[in-house]
């Protein structure tokens, strides 16, 4: 049997991993800012990581929903806790950064009665339906996956929202800082409108926080910036360090109903121990304050180059925008051996490192990075 061809692929095979660094079949070691698209929070194979999900695995690996699953409640505690001003949300678990958006639309929809949903330019909500139909790239939504119940608006453009809002709309998805679209931030005042209309007009406020949730923008939440709150935030990515799960935290007011939402795999043991030990790993290693001054220092830096055209983040979701992108990308990996992400549409190289990335390795980078500016005569 082959695989279906969907990925275009490096050569590299990966065989090993360990904090920041990850080891290809010939041995090369690389330096990961890439994190396998911001997945990698806490660093790869991290003790205390490998050790509750062994734990656990000697215990129980899985029972479903239907039985009680202390384990949830434990997580429910910890995020709470790190998440600084959430801890009264209940938490619905799932597996994958999609199904959380997924779940955040229909709850939105489920608890309004309502349809229409905002969704803005250059955003990536994932590949199922509602949410690949509120993903603003046509290449991806097969014919099954067109609705007219989603709304694109431009990206932080107040006017445009205020005009499109009423009250036939169940809610507003934005993501905390758009990931795929190039590492776009949304201005404070862009999220305070869709807070102030979302309230005026009974919809939700949906955060997805899936790539840049989780502590990596130097906050738990990115949208934590701007002061605001939300009604729903999606989570996935970092919040198992590899290990597949995805969540919607939600606001109290909002009911739940048994039946309403559900999935098989979703909050199984497994899963939860890795989530855990994310947790863990974040508040005994004081990770979000390194994630803010590792990425401060790095976005200070790289705005020193003249070759670099714009350099746009918080903390540790950086996007560094340059012509020549692709080829400043590829002499890193393969010349440097450093593993970057990329928005190529926009242009831009996209660092997406562990949140304990030491600065070492981020000066190690910012030579590495000079070296290949230099000898590929990169201009702005
Ligand atoms: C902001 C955002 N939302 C949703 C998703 C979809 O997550 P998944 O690939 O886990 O379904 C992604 C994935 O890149 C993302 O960056």
């Amino acid at each position: 049997m082959n695989l279906f061809d969907v990925y275009p692929l490096f050569p590299q095979e990966l065989v090993k991993a360990e904090g920041s660094y990850v080891w290809d079949e010939k041995g090369n070691k690389y330096l990961d800012l890439y994190g396998g698209h911001a997945v990698i929070s806490i660093g790869h194979t991290h003790p205390h990581y490998v050790k509750l999900i062994n734990d656990q695995l000697g215990k129980i690996g899985f029972y479903s929903n239907s039985v009680q699953i202390p384990i949830q409640k434990e997580y429910a505690t910890k995020l709470g806790e790190l998440t600084g001003g959430y801890d009264d949300y209940q938490l619905f678990l799932c597996n994958s950064g999609a199904e959380a958006n997924e779940n955040a639309l229909k709850l939105a929809s489920f608890h309004t009665g309502r349809k229409k949903v905002i969704a803005f330019s250059k955003a990536f909500h994932g590949r199922t339906s509602a949410v690949v139909a509120a993903t603003d790239d046509k290449s991806i939504i097969a014919p099954i996956n067109e609705t007219d119940n989603i709304i694109f608006l431009p990206f932080n453009d107040e006017a445009a929202l205020e005009a499109a809002m009423n009250n036939e709309i169940a809610g507003v998805i934005v993501e905390g800082i758009q990931g795929v679209g190039g590492i776009q931030i949304p201005t404070d005042s862009f999220l305070q409108k869709i807070r102030s209309l979302c309230d005026k007009f009974g919809a939700l406020m949906i955060l997805d926080e899936i790539q840049s949730g989780c502590g990596r923008s130097g906050k738990f939440f990115a949208h934590q910036h701007s002061g605001v709150k939300a009604d729903v935030i999606s989570m996935a990515k970092g919040m198992g360090n590899g290990f597949p799960i995805g969540g919607i935290i939600i606001a109290p007011h909002i009911q739940a109903k048994h039946g309403m939402l559900g999935t098989t795999f979703g909050g199984n043991h497994l899963a939860c121990a890795a989530a855990i030990a994310v947790c863990d790993v974040i508040k005994q290693d004081n990770l979000i304050e390194n994630a803010a001054e590792i990425g401060n220092y790095l976005m200070n830096e790289l705005k020193k180059f003249d070759a670099i055209k714009e350099v746009r983040g918080y903390g540790l979701m950086i996007g560094i925008e340059m012509e020549n992108y692709a080829d400043v990308r590829k002499a890193l990996m393969n010349e440097q051996y450093i593993l970057t992400g990329v928005s190529g549409k926009q242009n831009t190289i996209r660092l997406l490192p562990a949140l304990n990335i030491t600065k070492a390795e981020a000066d190690h980078f910012l030579k590495a990075f000079d070296k290949i500016i230099t000898k590929l005569a990169v201009t702005n």
